[in-house]
């Protein structure tokens, strides 16, 4: 156990999710349903087991072999499906160590060799140390800018921040896809997710900022139901969950394609 303890602290190492659940003895799995009507799986372990994987750094994310695959094989499909002779240009921003970059291109590499180039940026103000050489030191406006991309993603956008605007204003941008806690603590609730809860009902807004610009929302449930989160206990009980999952915002184009 030690040695399997050892192995999933590397960086370098992607370990199923079978390897998660025998170093977490808290590890759990429960079906609930979600805002869409549909059920999803509530996959987590305590906070405590988090910071037993990643003392040395602060993750966001249980990266593992069955999230990487099915998250791959569906931006696979998306670029499948594009009939343009360029490579399709993937942005990762706030990629941080770049650990979900070097995992993810590799497995893209493998399904869609030649159809994609893969650009991973971080401004790098929360000094989170790029893990694979392959974080490129630029601001999520600059590298949209510079790379002008057609799939952007981004794990974890800044709390109370929004970059989803500028993300729909870069016009070559056909998707984004976002990893985190839809209006909890991952980006801006209203810019980014269109929630509103802490405005009484009488006050609210009709129209999400991403549906006014004319992009449709899907929850990657297949994707989203291999995530690992992690849910906060106090004497047995859980006080608090963080519920992550993963956002496919998608343009419709004028010729109907969305
Ligand atoms: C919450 S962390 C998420 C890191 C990583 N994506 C993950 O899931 O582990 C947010 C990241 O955004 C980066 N960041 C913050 N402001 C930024 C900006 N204006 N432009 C680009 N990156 C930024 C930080 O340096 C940090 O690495």
């Amino acid at each position: 156990m030690a040695d399997l303890l050892e192995r999933l602290r590397s960086p370098a190492y992607l370990p199923t999710t079978e390897e998660v659940q025998a170093v977490c003895k808290s590890y759990s799995s429960v079906e609930e349903s979600y805002g869409d009507g549909k059920t999803y799986l509530y996959n987590s372990v305590t906070t405590d087991d988090f910071s037993i994987l990643f003392p040395e750094w602060n993750a966001y994310e249980i990266l593992t072999k069955e999230f990487i695959a099915s998250f791959a094989g569906y931006i696979a499909s998306q670029i499948a499906k594009r009939d343009m002779k360029e490579p399709c240009t993937i942005l990762e921003l706030g990629a941080g160590t770049g650990r979900l970059a070097h995992f993810l291109k590799r497995e893209l590499e493998e399904r869609v060799p030649d159809r994609f180039s893969y650009h991973a940026t971080d401004n790098g103000s929360e000094e989170i140390p790029d893990q694979f050489g392959m974080v490129e030191p630029l601001d999520y406006v600059e590298a949209l800018e510079k790379h002008k991309p057609h799939i952007v993603l981004v794990s974890w956008m800044p709390y109370e921040i929004d970059w989803s605007k500028a993300i729909r204003r870069t016009p070559t941008v056909d998707e984004y896809i976002l990893i985190g806690e839809a209006g909890g603590c991952v980006g801006h609730e209203w810019a980014t997710w269109g929630y509103e809860t802490r405005l009484p009902s009488s006050r609210k807004r009709r129209r999400a900022p991403w549906l006014r610009d004319c992009f449709v929302l899907k929850t990657l449930r297949e994707v989203s139901n291999l995530q690992i989160n992690h849910r906060a206990e106090s004497r047995g009980r859980v006080v608090d969950r963080i519920r992550s999952r993963t956002f496919s915002f998608r343009r419709m184009r004028k010729n109907g394609a969305g």
